[in-house]
C-alpha cells in the first residue's frame, strides 16, 4: 500500500517535472526569436549651425523604455549649406537638398518597410538657426516650414521640426552623456533596473558651431539658486541639472569675435596680423565674412564687400590674449559662482565629457582623451609656433580646419580655465571623447529619448525574460527532480516484480 502511494508521487513529480521543464523552455526560447526579430527604429536631424547630421538609431522593441538599449546604426552627415544658409544661392540650396535626401534613402535601405510608418522622425535646429530667427523670424520659419513639408512627405512618422531652445539642448547632451554612460540604471541580479548605488552622473560639454552648452548635477539639491536648473525625473529618480547655453560662443562665431578684434585694433590697415595664424600662412576674407554675423558688432563705416588680408605671425602668447578678449571677465570679478559675462555657475563637481568641438580640437592636436591642463598648454604653444610648412606636412588635417586649430586650442583653453573655473586639478576629471561604442555623444539622443518618452519618470518592474543563471537553475532542480523521481520508480517497478 505504501509503496503504491510512493510509486504514484514519484510518477506525478516526473510528469509535473517534465511539463515545467517544457514549459520553461518553450517561453524562454520563444522570448528569444521574438525579441531578435522586433527591432524598433527612430531618425534625428541635427540641424547645426555648419552642417545637418542625420543619425539614425535602432532598439530591441520590447526593451523600449529600458536603459542603454538604444544603439546608432547610421550617422550621416548632409553635404552643401546648414538649413540657416538656405534660400541664399540656389545652386547651394540644390546641393543641400539632393544631399539631405540621399541621407534619408540611406535610412529607409536600413528600416524594413513594414516599420516605416512606426519610425518616428524629428528635426531640431540649433544655435545657427537662433541666430537666424534673431535676424530675421520670416526667413527662418520660412526654412523650417519648407523642411516640415518635406518630412511629412516621407513614409514616416513625422514628429516635430523646430529649433531648440540652448537650455534643451544642453539638458538632451547630458542625458545623452549619462544614458550612453549606463548612469541611470543597472539591473540587479533579479533582473531589475535600479538606481545604482551612491550613482554619480558625469557633466556634458559641447561645443558647437554658433553656441557652446556646460551641464552637470551639484551635490547641493535643494536651497540652490533657482536659475539656470532644471529638475529631472528619470526611472523614479530626481535630478537638479545646472545648464547653460553661450550663443555665439560656438567655435565658428567666437572665431568671428576674435577676428573682428583684431581688425579693429589694427584699423585702417587692410591688412591684418593675426597671432593666431601661422607663420607662412595668410589668407583674404571680406568684412561680411567678420562683421556680418549678429555675434559681432558692426563697425562705423562698415563696407561688406571691403577685402581684409590676413597674415599669421604664429604667436600662440599673443593669441591666448587676444582669445581672451572676447570673454567678459570683469562681471563676474570677486563673484564665487560666476562663469562669464555675469552668468551664475555653481561650483564645477565631478568627471565631465567633452565632446563635439571639444573633442576634434584635442584631437587634432594628436592628444588622448585625458591629459594634464599642463600637457594642453604646452601642447598648444608647440603647435601654434610651427611654420605653415611644418603644418601641412605633419597633420593630415583639411587646410581650411587646420589653419584655424591654433585658434580653437587657445579658444577651448580660455573658455575652460578662465571661463568655466577648471584648474590644474578640476581638469583632471574632462574626458575628450566623440563616441560611446558606436554612438556619438550628441543631444540628438537625449532628444529622442526624452520626447518620445522611451526614459519613463518611474522605473518599470520588469521579471522578463529570465537572464541565464535563473534559466539554468530551474533547468538544473526540475531535470534532477525528474531523474531521481524516474529513478524511484524504477526501483518500485523491480521490487513488484520479484
Ligand atoms: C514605454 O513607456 C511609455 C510611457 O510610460 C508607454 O506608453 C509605452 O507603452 C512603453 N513602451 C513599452 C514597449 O513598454
Ligand atoms: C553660389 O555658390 C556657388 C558655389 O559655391 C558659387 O560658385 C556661385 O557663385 C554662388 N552664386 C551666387 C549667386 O552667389
Ligand atoms: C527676411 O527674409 C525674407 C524671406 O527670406 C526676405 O524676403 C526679407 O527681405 C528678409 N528681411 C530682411 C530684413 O532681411
Ligand atoms: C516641438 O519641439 C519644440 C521644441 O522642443 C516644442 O516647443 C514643441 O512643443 C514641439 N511640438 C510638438 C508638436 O511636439
Ligand atoms: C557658491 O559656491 C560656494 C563654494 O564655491 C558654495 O558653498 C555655495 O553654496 C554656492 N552658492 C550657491 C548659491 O550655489
Ligand atoms: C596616446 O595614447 C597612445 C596609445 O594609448 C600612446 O601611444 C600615446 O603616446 C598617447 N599620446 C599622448 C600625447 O599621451
Ligand atoms: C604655457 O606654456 C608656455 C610655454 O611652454 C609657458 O611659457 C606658459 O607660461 C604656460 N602657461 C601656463 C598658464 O602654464
Ligand atoms: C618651417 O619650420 C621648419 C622647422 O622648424 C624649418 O626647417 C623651415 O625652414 C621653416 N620653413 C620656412 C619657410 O621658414
Amino acid at each position: 500500500m505504501a509503496s503504491r502511494l510512493a510509486a504514484s508521487l514519484a510518477l506525478f513529480f516526473l510528469l509535473a517535472s517534465v511539463a515545467v521543464l517544457i514549459a520553461v523552455a518553450v517561453v524562454q526560447v520563444h522570448k528569444r526569436t521574438y525579441e531578435s526579430a522586433g527591432l524598433r527604429f527612430g531618425i534625428v536631424l541635427d540641424a547645426g549651425s555648419s552642417r545637418t547630421t542625420l543619425y539614425l538609431y535602432q532598439w530591441p522593441a520590447e526593451k523600449e523604455n529600458n536603459t542603454g538599449v538604444v544603439s546608432q546604426t547610421l550617422n550621416c552627415m548632409v553635404d552643401g549649406v546648414p538649413i540657416s544658409s538656405l534660400g541664399q544661392n540656389s545652386s547651394l540650396d540644390q546641393m543641400s537638398w539632393s544631399s539631405l535626401k540621399n541621407c534619408v534613402a540611406q535610412a529607409r535601405e536600413i528600416i524594413p518597410p513594414s516599420l516605416h510608418s512606426i519610425t518616428p522622425i524629428f528635426l531640431g535646429a540649433t544655435a545657427g538657426m537662433r541666430l537666424l530667427r534673431s535676424q530675421n523670424e520670416t526667413a527662418s520659419d520660412e526654412i523650417l516650414q519648407s523642411l516640415e513639408n518635406y518630412l511629412k512627405s516621407l513614409p514616416f512618422d513625422f514628429r516635430n521640426a523646430s529649433i531648440i531652445s540652448g537650455a534643451e539642448e544642453g539638458l538632451y547632451g547630458w542625458i545623452t552623456a549619462n544614458y550612453l554612460m549606463g548612469n541611470f540604471l543597472e539591473r540587479n541580479m533579479w533582473n531589475e533596473w535600479l538606481h545604482p548605488q551612491g550613482a554619480k552622473t558625469i557633466g556634458s560639454m559641447d561645443l558647437g558651431g554658433a553656441s557652446t552648452q556646460i551641464a552637470f548635477t551639484t551635490p547641493i539639491e535643494e536651497g540652490a539658486s533657482a536659475e539656470g536648473y532644471t529638475r529631472v525625473r528619470l526611472y523614479g529618480y530626481n535630478y537638479n541639472v545646472y545648464t547653460h547655453s553661450f550663443l555665439c560662443y560656438g567655435k565658428n562665431e567666437a572665431h568671428k569675435k576674435v577676428l573682428a578684434a583684431l581688425v579693429l585694433a589694427q584699423k585702417p590697415s587692410k591688412t591684418v596680423e593675426n597671432p593666431c595664424f601661422p607663420v607662412d600662412y595668410s589668407t583674404t576674407m571680406s568684412a561680411a565674412d567678420i562683421f556680418g554675423s549678429p555675434c559681432t558688432e558692426t563697425p562705423q563705416d562698415y563696407d561688406p564687400d571691403q577685402q581684409l588680408h590676413l597674415v599669421g605671425t604664429g604667436d600662440p602668447a599673443r593669441c591666448r590674449a587676444v582669445v581672451r578678449t572676447i570673454f567678459d571677465l570683469e562681471s563676474c570679478r570677486g563673484q564665487a559662482n560666476c562663469s562669464f559675462n555675469g552668468v551664475y555657475q555653481p561650483a564645477l563637481s565631478g568627471h565631465f565629457l567633452a565632446y563635439a568641438g571639444f573633442y576634434y580640437t584635442a584631437n587634432a592636436l594628436k592628444l588622448n582623451s585625458s591629459f594634464t591642463l599642463d600637457s594642453f598648454n604646452s601642447t598648444v604653444f608647440a603647435f601654434c609656433s610651427k611654420n605653415w610648412t611644418t603644418l601641412i606636412a605633419n597633420y593630415e588635417i583639411r587646410e581650411k580646419y587646420l589653419s584655424a586649430y591654433c585658434y580653437s586650442s587657445n579658444y577651448v583653453y580660455n573658455l575652460l580655465v578662465e571661463g568655466y573655473k577648471f584648474t590644474a586639478e578640476t581638469w583632471n576629471n574632462i574626458i575628450f571623447k566623440k563616441k560611446v561604442e558606436n554612438s556619438n555623444i550628441a543631444w540628438s539622443l537625449g532628444y529622442m529619448l526624452t520626447t518620445s518618452n522611451m526614459i519613463p519618470a518611474e522605473p518599470k518592474r520588469l521579471w522578463l525574460p529570465m537572464d541565464n543563471s535563473v534559466f539554468a537553475g530551474l533547468l538544473f532542480v526540475f531535470s534532477s527532480l525528474a531523474i531521481l523521481s524516474l529513478m524511484f520508480l524504477i526501483i518500485s517497478l523491480v521490487r513488484v516484480c520479484y
